[in-house]
């Protein structure tokens, strides 16, 4: 199957990249979809060589797991992946279960020994699980990718994955029959990881859920505000100049003399035809993209996103010098940010082919990201649009990029019943189910949210109840806890990662 050598070659590109040069192979630039980037919103960083080597104690398994966990007159199954480790674990101690998110899992999470998980699973004596979200990498529960077959993908059935799965590893591991079992996970997952908390407090003692928007939103407005505050906090003169750039973009489009020229800027594969609403709207999001992608990672410890990929040297570096136009400037950041992501190709702006690339109903190399945006479109929203008032107009305009639009790519890719009320009582669904942000009925969890991330508008930062922890991290972006600790790291991260650790030790301590 497709789908599995694409993951093959994906995980043996980032191991080749410790030891090889970068490969010279073109990728195609794809735009960041619904905020989740290539590869899935918690990055996998590039291992260092010592990193790579994988203890003897990693051991990968598949679970057999039940296809509807909400109707008990069916039987099907599937195999789930998994990896554990015992390495840390002493007798009596925790079990920790990283949850899969909207990407592919691998022995990563439970092998490499600095990483949020893994050094508190050292300081408790915990054994270390990592379970793969259903549908996401090998994790195949039906045939294909059709519309019945998503049908299974919700975040409700990926709750009683990892229910079933813990009562199974109580019985099968012995030394773990009376664990304390604590979910972990980051962006997507980390909503997860609190979700399950809640949903199965009798399996689940804790949980630690990093970036998790624990509340859905169809017009997830804030996410540009955050992206806009966050360059401007590093520099005010950066954040105009990019301001500036949207704006001069916004009246290039309206003539043809200027579409030629923002084609020759953004090196697009395609002219922009101005009649054509959503190929307009589709070259936006090729636009906005690489700024979204840089601010939500910025800093974070994980591969090109530490030094390089970051606002100061990709937008910044770019926008603050005096001797460009703003032209120049917006295309270095674009040319930029396809050299490091290694996209060497035009940037294509086929809405319809964009369109049929998500259509594709097999495992194929649209996986993930038709598996994410039909999670959107039944489940959170989410949709990062230019609606808001204030950063709207400051990125060249508030019909840009609509919620619309997104909804529009519901019904488009997955047929006329994921309309705009369809989405909107999905959302209400969800956030009822769970309780959202002000009503996550249940306790002992930690919620760590960077402040310069987008996604924390959405996250849970304040709480009455003294066993609900939000963490909010001055200054850092995406899941940043979760990274191993580096020397670029802020006193604000190394003081958020103590608190983190000094709270779960304080509930498992309280437990025995
Ligand atoms: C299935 O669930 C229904 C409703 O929850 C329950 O009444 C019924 O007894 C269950 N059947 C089996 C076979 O467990
Ligand atoms: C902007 O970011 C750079 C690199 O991360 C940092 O050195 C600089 O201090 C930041 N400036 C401000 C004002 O935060
Ligand atoms: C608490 O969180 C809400 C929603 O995220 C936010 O609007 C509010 O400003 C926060 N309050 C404080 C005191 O931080
Ligand atoms: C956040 O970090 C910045 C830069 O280090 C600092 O100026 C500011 O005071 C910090 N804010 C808080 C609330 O600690």
């Amino acid at each position: 199957m497709a789908t599995k050598l694409f993951v093959v070659l994906l995980l043996a590109c980032l191991l080749a990249e410790i030891l090889a040069a970068p490969s010279t192979e073109a990728k195609v630039r794809r735009n960041m979809i619904r905020g989740r980037p290539r590869g899935g919103m918690k990055k996998q960083p590039i291992m260092t060589e010592a990193d790579a080597h994988i203890s003897e104690t990693v051991v990968s398994g598949l679970f057999t797991q039940t296809l509807d966990h909400f109707d008990n007159t069916s039987t099907s199954t599937f195999n789930q992946r998994y990896w554990h480790n015992n390495q840390w674990f002493k007798t009596g101690g925790p079990a920790f279960l990283m949850l899969g998110g909207e990407g592919p899992e691998s022995s990563y999470w439970v092998s490499n020994s600095n990483l949020e998980m893994t050094k508190l699973a050292a300081q408790q004596g915990a054994w270390v699980f990592d379970i793969e979200h259903r549908f996401y990498g090998n994790t195949y529960p039906t045939q294909d990718m059709s519309v019945t077959s998503l049908k299974y993908l919700s975040s409700a059935q990926a709750i009683e994955d990892a229910a079933a799965f813990i009562r199974a590893m109580k019985t099968q591991i012995p030394e773990l029959a009376n664990a304390q079992w604590v979910t972990f996970g980051g962006s997507y997952s980390g909503a997860l990881a609190a979700w399950a908390r809640e949903k199965h407090p009798e399996l689940i003692f804790a949980a630690v859920g990093s970036s998790g928007p624990v509340q859905a939103e169809v017009d997830f407005v804030e996410y540009l505000e955050v992206v806009k505050n966050s360059i401007s906090r590093n520099s005010t003169a950066c954040a105009d100049s990019v301001s500036n750039g949207f704006n001069t973009v916004a009246s290039l489009l309206k003539t043809a003399d200027g579409r030629k020229q923002l084609k020759s800027t953004f090196h697009l594969c395609q002219e922009i035809n101005i009649n054509d609403d959503k190929a307009v709207k589709y070259f936006w999001e090729t636009v906005y993209s690489p700024y979204m992608e840089i601010v939500q990672y910025t800093g974070d410890a994980a591969g090109a996103f530490a030094t390089q990929l970051t606002i100061s040297n990709a937008i910044c570096k770019y926008h603050l010098n005096t001797q460009t136009t703003i032209l120049q400037k917006m295309k270095q950041v674009n040319n930029y940010f396809n050299l490091e992501n290694e996209y060497f190709g035009c940037n294509d702006i086929s809405y319809q082919g964009f369109i049929d690339f998500m259509k594709d109903e097999t495992f194929g190399e649209a996986q993930s990201d038709r598996a994410w945006v039909w999670q959107t479109c039944t489940e959170f929203g989410y949709y990062q649009s230019t609606a808001s008032p204030i950063a709207g107009p400051w990125f060249g305009g508030v019909q840009n990029l609509p919620a619309q639009y997104y909804i529009d790519e519901c019904t488009a890719i997955y047929g006329a019943q994921y309309n705009s009320a369809e989405v909107q009582t999905a959302v209400d669904y969800t956030n009822k189910y769970y309780g959202g942000r002000d009503q996550l009925n249940t306790d002992r969890i930690l919620l760590p949210n960077g402040d310069i991330d987008p996604w924390h508008a959405l996250g849970k930062l304040n709480s009455t109840n003294p066993n609900i922890v939000p963490v909010v991290i001055n200054g850092t972006a995406h899941c940043a806890d979760m990274y191993g600790t580096s020397t670029l790291d802020s006193v604000y991260l190394t003081q958020a990662r103590q608190t983190i650790a000094n709270v779960l030790d304080k509930w498992l301590k309280q437990s025995n």
